[in-house]
C-alpha cells in the first residue's frame, strides 16, 4: 500500500470565517459539526488509500492524529474537483443537506444511519494525491457562488467499511450459503444481519425524507455498512424541499435506478428515492437486476443528457 504525506492546518478561526464566508455567500448554513472544529492545530494525513470516486470526486482513506487526544484516526477524505458552476450549486446544496439533517436530528442515534461531515474547506486549485492541503488562513475565502477555473472542495468525513457493490461481488448473496465470507469483520450473510441492515437503510431514507430532503441518488455505492450497520450516504445530488413540498422538477441520479414514470415526467419525487432503494436491495439481496437495465460501464446520470425536460423528450 503506497502512502504519501498530506499536510493540513486547521486553524479554528480560519475555519469558522470559511464557514461564515461561505455561509453569507450560499445562503445554506455551515454544519454544526464543521463549527465545533477544534483549536488552531496542524495535522499530517497520510493517504492509505482510494476508496472510490469518479470524475469530479475522489475519496481517500486517511490517517491522522488528533492533536487533542492525541490519538491516531482514520477517517475518510473527499476531494471534489468544482468545474463547472452547476458543481458549485451541488457542492452547496449538499452542505446544506448536511446542516438540515443536523438541525433536524442533532445527537440523536439516526444520524449514524446517515453520512455525516466533520470538517470541510476549499482550495483554489485541483487537489491530487500528495498535494499540500492547506486550510487558507485568510477569511476572505468562500465557496464561491460560480467557478471560471476548478477549484477543490476537500470533506473530511467518518470513515464506513465497504458499499454495498461488495456485497454484489460475490454473487449469488443468498443468506447462508456462504458462512465464510465476512465484509469488514461482519458476517452480513445472514437472515439477522441482512436485515438489519436493510431497516437502517430504510430508516435512513425516511429521516432524510422527513427532514424535508430528496437523496435523488440512492444506489448500491452510496449504502455504505459500517460495523454491519447500513448508512446512507453522498447528498452530492440531493435537493432540500420546501415544507410540504414531494418532488423537484428536475430528475437526477443514475439512470438504471429512476423509476420510468418519473423518466416520463422529467421529475424526481420521495417515490423515486423509494423504487432506488428497492432496486438497490434487489441487487444486494437478491442478486437480481432487470434485464434490460444492466450496468453500463459508465454510470450513465440523468443529468447527462442536459435538462430534465430534454431527458425525458428522448
Ligand atoms: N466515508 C466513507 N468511508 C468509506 N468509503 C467511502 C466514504 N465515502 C465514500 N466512500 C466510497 O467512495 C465512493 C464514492 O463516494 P461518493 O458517493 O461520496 O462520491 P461519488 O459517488 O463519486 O460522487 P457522485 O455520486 O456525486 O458522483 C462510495 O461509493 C464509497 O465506496
Ligand atoms: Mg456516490
Amino acid at each position: 500500500m503506497h502512502r504519501r504525506d498530506v499536510l493540513i492546518q486547521t486553524p479554528a478561526a480560519a475555519a469558522a470565517a470559511v464557514l461564515a464566508a461561505a455561509a453569507a455567500a450560499t445562503a445554506p448554513a455551515p454544519c454544526a459539526a464543521a463549527e465545533a472544529f477544534g483549536d488552531a492545530e496542524a495535522r499530517e494525513l497520510r493517504v492509505l488509500r482510494q476508496l472510490g470516486g469518479g470524475s469530479y470526486r475522489s475519496v481517500y482513506e486517511v490517517e491522522y492524529t488528533d492533536s487533542l487526544t492525541a490519538t491516531v484516526r482514520r477517517a475518510a477524505l473527499s476531494c471534489e474537483v468544482l468545474a463547472r458552476n452547476r458543481d458549485v450549486r451541488d457542492a452547496a446544496g449538499e452542505l446544506e443537506v448536511f446542516s438540515v439533517l443536523q438541525s433536524a436530528y442533532g445527537d440523536s442515534p439516526v444520524m449514524q444511519l446517515l453520512e455525516q461531515l466533520d470538517t470541510w474547506w476549499v482550495k483554489r486549485s485541483r487537489v491530487s494525491v500528495g498535494d499540500t492541503l492547506i486550510v487558507p488562513p485568510q477569511s476572505g475565502q468562500r465557496l464561491p457562488t460560480s467557478t471560471r477555473r476548478a477549484v477543490s472542495l476537500c470533506q473530511l468525513k467518518p470513515l464506513y467499511d465497504f458499499d454495498l457493490r461488495a456485497i454484489t461481488k460475490f454473487p449469488p448473496y443468498a443468506l447462508g450459503s456462504v458462512p465464510s465470507v465476512r465484509f469488514g469483520g461482519t458476517m452480513l450473510n445472514t437472515e439477522e444481519a441482512a436485515v438489519r441492515m436493510a431497516l437502517d437503510l430504510l430508516l435512513a431514507g425516511e429521516c432524510l425524507h422527513n427532514a424535508g430532503v430528496l437523496h435523488r441518488d440512492v444506489g448500491l455505492a452510496n449504502c455504505m455498512v459500517k460495523d454491519g450497520r447500513g448508512v446512507l450516504i453522498d447528498f452530492g445530488l440531493s435537493e432540500v424541499l420546501k415544507p410540504g413540498q414531494m418532488c423537484r422538477d428536475t430528475l437526477r441520479g443514475q439512470t438504471e435506478y429512476l423509476l420510468p414514470s418519473e423518466t416520463a415526467r422529467g421529475r424526481g419525487c420521495r417515490g423515486g428515492d423509494v423504487y432506488a432503494m428497492g432496486r438497490t436491495f434487489s441487487e444486494t439481496f437478491l442478486d437480481y437486476a432487470p434485464p434490460e437495465l444492466h450496468r453500463p460501464r459508465r454510470a450513465m446520470r440523468a443529468d447527462d443528457f442536459g435538462s430534465a425536460k430534454r431527458h425525458a423528450a428522448r
